[in-house]
């Protein structure tokens, strides 16, 4: 009767149950599934992410830089900067667009944008002039100009910072914010930029 009774219970002579096989079979699949996936993100991550859409300082000159003895700065910079989308396909839309110039920590100019697209594998360009009079110095800063004349060489800090997104279908995106934290350097004698890297990170 102990016999009888026992052998329902261990299924096919003691062999595992066909219906937990399947379980783990299942839970196997899916266990590769989660983690093929994870590496398939992070491969399109890897992939994906240097074309992220970005900002640049892509060309720049020193229209006027003038100081006098009152310490008293007139200056004038053009800016060009190109919102580049290296995505061949989505459309990227900038906004909340906001940049600033500074010399040596004294505010001269504060810029922004409008929201703007940018097609597929392309790039847009703002062009900005920044034009400023009479920015009072400190001795300090003062002193800083001068030498930058002995020099030939000044500089500007530039930041800037905004919002990013790619248009996926109808309604989904995937959105980035981009800063930009930049020194231009110019020759003040010919306003000639001195390019260096200046591009945004993103994350
Ligand atoms: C993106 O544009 C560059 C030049 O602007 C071109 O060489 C490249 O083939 C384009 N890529 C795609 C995927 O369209
Ligand atoms: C400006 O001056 C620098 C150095 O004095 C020189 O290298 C550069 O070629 C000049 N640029 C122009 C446009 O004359």
């Amino acid at each position: 009767m102990v016999a009888f009774k026992r052998k329902p219970v261990m299924g096919s002579g003691g062999h595992t149950n066909p219906l937990v096989w399947l379980a783990a079979i299942i839970c196997t699949i899916f266990a590769i599934a989660v983690i093929v996936t994870g590496i398939m993100m992070f491969i399109g991550y890897i992939m994906i992410h240097p074309r992220v859409p970005t900002i640049s300082v892509t060309n720049a000159h020193l229209d006027l830089l003038r100081n006098d003895y009152a310490g008293l700065l007139q200056t004038q910079l053009s800016i060009v900067v190109t919102a580049y989308n290296g995505n061949a396909k989505a459309h990227a839309k900038f906004s909340k667009m906001t940049f600033s110039l500074s010399f040596q920590g004294q505010g001269i100019a504060v810029l922004v944008a409008d929201s703007f697209d940018v097609p597929k594998n392309s790039s847009n360009v703002l062009r900005y002039v920044v034009q400023s009079s009479s920015i009072p110095l400190t001795p300090d800063q003062m002193e800083k100009v001068g030498e930058s004349w002995k020099r030939n060489e000044i500089g500007f800090d530039f930041k800037g910072a905004g919002r990013t997104r790619w248009k996926v279908g109808p309604f989904g995106s995937v959105k980035y914010s981009c800063h930009l934290n930049c020194y231009l350097k110019f020759r003040p004698l010919n306003g000639s930029y001195i390019p260096s890297k200046c591009s945004s990170k993103s994350k």
